[in-house]
């Protein structure tokens, strides 16, 4: 396929992209998805930069192959760590993960603002400088969250191990005096409920799936590479895990499931080269 009616790519480290692709099938039902979760190799979030980055050119490739026509990355930490040095590499535009600055500064009364994240989404230090580089006056209190993500990718979306984790990760901020706070993994919009639950109801919770939507649709705008009238496929492909996958994305977008694949990711790896 070519032209308007390739697919868009949509990839993540795993399951947590599937709230993104709700957003997006839900803005531009016409368009046809393909996307890829690697769910053998969850969670990236506490690996080095550089492994982060060979992965997402794997998932890259795997795309150019399929011949898309744009590429969504629904994972904060391959954006943050990976977009900008990716984008001279491939000849299909990139949308990274919005970060969600203007809408949280946009609600916040007390300037307090939480960024909870992986552990290297974290230490890049991006929501804080793209917020601070808005609002200098705003106090910013970054947390990763390391304990999430593994719970998550096991179909865990509540109990007691959860919810001890939040309460670490959480309560800290919510005594640190926060009243906005952003959901920098796209993981962590699954488990909002226990977030709510732990943060109290004074905390607004900004996850910013809806915004990167909007950034990949002006994108395609621009591009002129709109699909045109009709009702779009979504292809999900997994490295691992169909079965819980599938279940979870009948929960998240119960009203598009097409087909499911299983996909080796690794096959689009470089040669080491041998010294
Ligand atoms: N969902 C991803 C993100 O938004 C990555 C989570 C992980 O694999 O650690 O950062």
């Amino acid at each position: 396929m070519s032209g308007s009616n390739a697919a868009i790519g949509v990839f993540d480290s795993g399951l947590g992209g599937l709230a993104v692709i709700k957003e997006l099938t839900w803005l531009m039902p016409q368009e046809n998805f393909i996307y890829f979760g690697d769910t053998a190799r969850a969670p990236y979030g506490s690996r080095p930069p550089a492994q982060i980055i060979d992965f997402m050119h794997q998932s890259l490739r795997f795309f150019a192959d399929r011949r898309v026509k744009m590429a969504v990355f629904a994972c904060n930490t391959m954006t943050a760590v990976g977009l900008e040095s990716a984008r001279a590499y491939y000849s299909f535009p990139l949308v990274g993960m919005n970060t969600g600055a203007r809408v949280a500064l946009q609600k916040t009364r007390s300037k307090n603002i939480g960024v909870i994240a992986t552990q290297a989404t974290i230490a890049s230090g991006k929501h804080g400088k793209t917020l601070k580089a808005v609002d200098p006056g705003v106090a910013v209190y970054p947390q990763a969250c390391p304990k999430f993500v593994p719970l998550i990718e096991q179909g865990e979306l509540d109990g007691p191990r959860l919810e001890a984790a939040a309460h670490e990760y959480l309560d800290p901020l919510r005594e640190a005096g926060i009243d906005t706070l952003i959901l920098g993994c796209t993981h962590y919009p699954l488990i909002s409920p226990l977030i709510r639950r732990v943060v109290g109801p004074a905390v607004e919770l900004i996850d910013p799936a809806c915004e990167t939507a909007m950034d990949a649709r002006r994108c395609m705008v621009k591009q002129g590479v709109l699909a045109g009238p009709g009702r779009g496929s979504v292809r999900l492909c997994f490295s691992a895990g169909l079965d819980l996958a599938e279940r979870l994305a009948a929960g998240v977008i119960p009203d598009r499931l097409t087909e499911f694949e299983h996909v080796d990711v690794q096959d689009y790896a470089l040669p080491r080269r041998i010294s």
